[in-house]
């Protein structure tokens, strides 16, 4: 007999709607910040534009999301540049060597680590303002840039 009433206790709730998130906040319980919506994006990053000049002159250019590094960009546009981003941005391979314009170096966000150093130094035609496109992370302030692609790289990992 107890447990036909908390079946129907059970079916009821259910029935009601009780044991729901929005039973908890229609009856005060939840704020209405804890109800998540299924039919709203999580979050809308804006979009970015990047533009890679090959020595040749080619340009190239690529859409990406602020927040996303460069190798994203790259592999995420399918970009065809010959072994970029072999170690998957793991900085053991300085395939992802980019030059950028000097006064968007400067203005980077962040600094290159120790590492960064060390691996850049292995990389073909290093100049003053090269970086690992792994290492950038885009935000909005970056959006259109240009960056110049060595014409050749060094897979360190094979050095
Ligand atoms: S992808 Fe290898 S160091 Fe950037």
């Amino acid at each position: 007999m107890a447990l036909k009433l908390q079946k129907l206790q059970r079916l009821s709730r259910s029935f009601l709607g009780l044991g729901s998130n929005y039973a908890k906040y229609a009856t005060n319980k939840l704020s209405p910040a804890s109800i998540t919506s299924t039919t709203q994006p999580l979050s809308k990053k804006k979009e970015v534009s990047i533009t890679f000049v090959r020595t040749s002159g080619e340009r190239i250019k690529a859409k990406g999301k602020v927040g996303d590094n460069i190798l994203d960009i790259v592999v995420n546009n399918d970009i065809d540049l010959d072994g970029y981003g072999a170690c998957e941005g793991t900085l053991t391979c300085s395939t992802c060597h980019l030059i950028f314009p000097e006064d968007i170096y400067n203005s980077l966000p962040n600094k290159p680590t120790d590492e960064e150093v060390d691996m850049l130094d292995l990389a073909f035609e290093l100049t003053d303002t090269s970086r690992l496109g792994c290492q950038i992370i885009m935000t909005e302030e970056l959006d259109g840039i240009e960056v110049r692609v060595p014409s050749t790289i060094n897979d360190a990992r094979s050095s």
